[in-house]
């Protein structure tokens, strides 16, 4: 699909975005393995999640059947308590799906290879469920997945003791489960998918596995888990689980914050205030707010409540920021690393040159992003460049022009946020890719008042 984005005019009011990528795989695979009834409200319909629950479905008998349902038609298919998915629900917020665990030595063979989609998340937390199965499972998933790095989780849970096997260190990934024994580890690149299937694999081990970080990253794996009553000690950078049983739950998935970055940004761009409700506030996940701040971009947030160990609350994005470019360092990337494509086309129109300083692991998502918002921009008429690892974006503007998502979900998104103040219509090719993340989202911006057209 390709949209025509035409700048002017100003977003009003106050939006919501689907429930949050990474939260969602991960109650989905607790529920999964939970002993007895969860109930999880608010799960995104995007593709990403509904890979987790295709998986999940094919190896949790008593789950299959809503698991199944839900995988294939998303939120719709599973509306109960007189909640519906429609034009006023397209977050998905109230949909209702119950999961039927019976703990996680309850899984069984699958019959055919699990299809991981387009989903790194999935792939890697499944891995870690998947490494203390008694029973050979393989993973594979679509062509942008099979050739992200796999060794990162692989290694580590071999050292556990699972046998796992790479194609050259990519999908496919043919896992033979075995009895795990705990084991301290330093993980050698800054990853809350490794960290989060170290820590799932964690819980099924013998004795204490510590995973230690080079830098902080999400820690929803840790807040569920120690929600749920699980033992897990957190020092500094290192964070230790041992064997748990977890019984079912509750829980209602907070609004995506990465999502929600791509409104408070629109906002940025066309002078607008901007409110997002019931949006995951969890501290690990809010650095871009401060990275939005040095650009001049006010944000104010309010927790009003908890679920399952998440802040849930408001965030809202005041108008009036003149826009100026900033550093974000290497040390500051894990933390940022879905915001960088976003803060990028922010930076598109700041004064001065916004570097992104070793963002090399921007290479390894799901296209090059690196390269993939040189391009973009360059596109728009805009400017930017790569030096080594970094990304430069000089930041004076985008006279007009054709970007392409290359099947990158955020890349569509962080496209179309950028033309909304270039100074000429802008075409986005691809924009299917946002329902990865955030279905409905050009559905969002233009209720909100942007000018978005479908041209082909
Ligand atoms: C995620 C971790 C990050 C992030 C991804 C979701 C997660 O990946 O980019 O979108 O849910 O754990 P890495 O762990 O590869 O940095």
């Amino acid at each position: 699909m390709r949209i025509r984005v035409s700048p002017g005019g100003s977003l009003e009011g106050a939006a919501r975005v689907p429930g949050d990528k990474s939260i969602a795989h991960r109650w989905l695979l607790l529920a999964a393995t939970a002993r007895g009834t969860s109930r999880l409200r608010g799960l995104p319909g995007s593709l990403d999640v509904r890979s987790t629950a295709a998986c999940l479905s094919a190896l949790a008998e008593k789950a299959r059947p809503s698991l199944d349902l839900w995988a294939r038609n998303g939120p719709s298919a599973v509306e109960t308590a007189g909640s519906t998915w429609n034009e006023d629900d397209r977050s998905g917020a109230h949909s209702l799906l119950e999961v039927e665990g019976e703990g996680r030595a309850s899984l069984f063979l699958p019959g055919a290879p699990l299809d991981c989609g387009n989903s790194g998340t999935s792939m890697r937390l499944l891995a870690g469920v998947l490494a203390s199965a008694p029973f050979r499972s393989v993973l594979v998933g679509d062509e942008s997945l099979s050739i992200r790095p796999m060794e990162r989780v692989a290694e580590p849970l071999r050292r556990m003791g699972a046998s796992i096997g790479t194609t050259d260190g990519h999908a496919p990934l043919t896992i033979d489960g075995a009895r795990l024994d705990g084991i301290r580890y330093e993980v050698p690149i800054a990853s809350a998918q490794v960290k989060g299937a170290m820590l799932l694999a964690g819980v099924a081990a013998d004795g204490q596995t510590t995973v230690v970080e080079p830098a902080p990253t999400r820690d929803h794996t840790e807040r569920a888990l120690i929600a749920l009553g699980a033992s897990v000690g957190v020092d500094g950078l290192a964070v230790t689980v041992s064997r748990f049983q977890h019984e079912a739950f509750e829980g209602s998935v907070p609004g995506d914050p990465s999502s929600a970055a791509f409104l408070v940004v629109a906002a940025a761009l066309t002078g607008s205030t901007l409110s997002v409700d019931g949006v995951g506030l969890n501290p690990t996940r809010l650095h871009f707010l401060a990275v939005l701040d040095r650009m001049g971009v006010r944000t104010v947030t309010e927790v009003t409540h908890e679920e399952l160990g998440e802040p849930v609350g408001r965030l809202h994005v005041a108008s009036g920021a003149i826009l100026r470019s900033t550093t974000i360092e290497a040390e500051e990337l894990p933390l940022v690393i879905d915001e960088v494509p976003v803060l990028a086309a922010l930076a598109t129109h700041a004064s001065g040159e916004t570097w992104f300083v070793g963002a090399g692991e921007l290479r390894a998502k799901e296209t090059d992003r690196l390269a993939a918002l040189t391009a973009g921009i360059r596109g728009l008429g805009g400017h930017a460049g790569e030096e080594g690892d970094d990304l430069v974006v000089p930041g004076l503007g985008l006279t007009g022009g054709v970007a392409s998502a290359k099947g990158d979900h955020r890349m569509a998104m962080s496209f179309t946020v950028a033309a909304l103040a270039a100074d000429a219509p802008c075409e986005i090719d691809g924009m299917e890719a946002a329902d990865v993340s955030f279905p409905g989202f050009v559905h969002v911006l233009r209720d909100l008042g942007a000018s978005l057209e479908e041209v082909g």
